[in-house]
């Protein structure tokens, strides 16, 4: 697989990986920015490591599983989009830096990454999953156009003492 980037009007959106190091602990590493995910908060430096060293080794394989992107706003990486290959669709996942939250960032990104997919790598149908409470995560979803499919999925968030409740979106092209 050739890595590639893409470019909107405000972002680019580029693989991620180890030399991103600071700039993913600053959200991973943080309890209110990951409030609602399942794999995060990272407990060390050593972990987020880990994961951007095996972000990398994915980029360089000829068919990833998954795409983990970079997004950076005038020079400066301010969080992640992904895409994690489920069956047939592609699962979408995003992260941003709480300083940015609010811009429009987000949509930005994640509506160049579906189109990019859908364009150049032939994708027709995506997934997302949040956690029921995760307000910011599918006011998005709907403003990309996703329909809920689903809202009585189970999860357990990593910073949470128990389980919570999940709504699956979708998209078909
Ligand atoms: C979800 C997240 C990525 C959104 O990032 P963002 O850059 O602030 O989002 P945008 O500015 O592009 O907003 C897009 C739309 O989402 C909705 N939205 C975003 N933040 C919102 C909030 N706090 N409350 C309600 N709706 C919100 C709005 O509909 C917004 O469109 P609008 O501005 O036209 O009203 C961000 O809140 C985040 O990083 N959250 C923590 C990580 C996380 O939970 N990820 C998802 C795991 S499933």
């Amino acid at each position: 697989m050739r890595r590639f980037e893409i470019q909107t009007d405000r972002l680019l959106i580029k693989p991620l990986g180890p030399e991103y190091l600071d700039s993913t602990n600053e959200y991973a590493m943080n309890l209110e920015n990951t409030k609602y995910m399942m794999y995060l908060p990272n407990d060390s430096s050593d972990e987020t490591m880990m994961f951007l060293n095996n972000v990398e080794i994915e980029w360089s394989k000829e068919e990833p599983t998954f795409y983990e992107f970079a997004v950076i706003f005038k020079k400066k990486h301010i969080g992640g989009v992904s895409v994690y290959i489920e069956d047939d669709a592609g699962e979408i996942g995003w992260i941003i830096n709480r300083k940015y939250w609010r811009k429009g960032f987000a949509y930005e990104a994640s509506k160049a990454l579906i189109d990019y997919f859908a364009k150049n790598l032939g994708f027709t149908h995506f997934t997302a999953h949040c956690d029921t409470e995760n307000t910011a995560s599918f006011k998005l979803m709907e403003k990309l156009g996703m329909v809920r499919t689903g809202e009585n999925g189970i999860r357990k968030n990593r910073s949470a003492q128990k389980e919570s409740s999940e709504y699956q979106y979708e998209l078909k092209l």
